[in-house]
């Protein structure tokens, strides 16, 4: 018998072989033909280090001091709803995981594991995301929940201002109740291991909201309410609202317009997170990768710049630090880990090989710090070099 191979594809693969389809293509899909899902992970081949030698880096540390903690890696957990989709225990999994290992998570709105549990379980600071809704007393709830768990970083999502064109979730019919839809029912039917225990382990809701407003429980319910979320009236005034309500830090996740960061910057937020949100909002968007150095340019070298989309191995990390970024997040190899291996065994593997990745890059190109990473690449348009 073959190994098991612990790499973001085989994974993928096996999570894939494991899941209903509506499951897998819920997590694994984009927008529209999905072609930004493809670019957001073929623009990192075109990132290439130039590595210095003679440089003695074999002491060397990968920890960064981030948001007002300390953290073993600059790498993080995407804020991913109904994240026990993936398998049942995948949000436990996923937050013990990235404790142990020193890496930040952030707990979605959405997601499918109480905001206190989630602290308990963390070993560092939690970072809570909010959708920006209409529904004020809703989210001003959700904000004195996170206050009151100890949560001291906000993330403000702002690039669902509409739904994105989900082609394959519509196809499945996915939704509330899961299996509906007859071809759902038979794809769940086929896969019995992930049925039996999500049905016995329960079916995954967004909790946190079902706490918080007693009108939202029931599916239909909260699926109602995350529908107006994301096609709220966003604008800047909601968002000086917010900010004028919280204390902590705020960070605004979804920019890849150098003006918005600007002006975000001037408005009194803590950082961005430039993010195309996994290609899961338009497919002719640009990748967040391409757009980075022109942001950090713009915002100066010290304003905190997280990133996402795209990324999957501890070289692609040390490539958007590279570029600019200060802090790094993943979402769907989370998932995808948990799904093929286990909640208690796959999202482990990924947070150590993800740090040792970045650490062997480091190496290899005369890297002490993290910060020395900055600049240290160049991007080849295809074809050169
Ligand atoms: C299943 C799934 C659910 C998501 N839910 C949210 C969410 O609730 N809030 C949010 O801001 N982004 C959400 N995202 C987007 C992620 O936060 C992140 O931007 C994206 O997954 C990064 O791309 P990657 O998957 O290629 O790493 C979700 C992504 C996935 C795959």
């Amino acid at each position: 018998m073959m190994a098991r191979a612990f790499t973001p594809e085989a994974w993928r693969a096996r999570a894939q072989r494991r899941l209903p389809k509506p499951i897998f293509d819920f997590i694994d899909g984009g927008s529209g033909d999905e072609e930004a899902v493809r670019r957001n992970r073929r623009v990192f081949d075109d990132v290439r280090f130039v590595p210095q030698v003679l440089k003695a880096p074999v002491e060397r540390s990968i920890g960064v001091h981030f948001l007002g903690d300390s953290w073993k890696a600059p790498i993080g957990v995407s804020p991913m709803g109904l994240g026990n989709l993936a398998w049942p225990g995948t949000d436990r999994g996923v937050i013990g995981a990235v404790g142990d290992a020193g890496l930040a998570y952030s707990l979605s709105m959405a997601g499918s594991i109480p905001m206190a549990t989630a602290q308990e379980l963390m070993t560092g600071k939690l970072w809570f995301q909010l959708y920006l809704g209409e529904d004020f007393s809703v989210l001003m709830r959700l904000m004195q929940g996170a206050r009151d768990a100890g949560v001291e970083v906000l993330m403000l999502t702002v690039d669902a201002a509409w739904p994105g064109l989900r082609l394959r979730d519509r196809a499945n019919g996915f939704g509330q109740p899961l299996w509906h839809h007859p071809a759902s029912l038979l794809s769940h039917l086929l896969h019995p291991r992930w049925s039996l225990t999500t049905l016995l382990r329960g079916i995954p809701s967004m909790v946190n909201l079902l706490n918080v407003d007693e009108r939202l429980v029931g599916a239909e319910a909260t699926r109602l309410f995350m529908a107006s979320m994301v096609r709220a009236k966003l604008n800047f005034e909601t968002l000086q609202r917010i900010r004028d309500q919280w204390q902590g830090l705020i960070i605004v996740k979804g920019v890849l317009d150098v003006d918005d960061a600007v002006k975000l910057k001037s408005t009194g937020v803590d950082g961005v997170v430039v993010s195309n949100h996994g290609g899961r909002q338009l497919g002719s968007v640009v990748t967040a990768l391409e757009v980075l150095p022109g942001i950090r340019h713009a915002v100066g070298s010290d304003w905190p710049l997280l990133f996402d989309s795209g990324v999957r191995t501890g070289e692609d990390v040390a490539r958007a630090l590279a570029l600019g970024a200060d802090f790094v997040l993943l979402g769907r190899p989370w998932l995808f880990s948990s799904a093929a291996d286990g909640p208690d065994v796959g999202p482990a593997v990924l947070a150590r090989r993800l740090a040792d990745e970045l650490d062997n890059t480091m190496a290899q190109i005369g890297c002490r710090s993290v910060q020395e990473l900055r600049g240290r690449a160049i991007i080849s348009s295809r074809g050169a070099a």
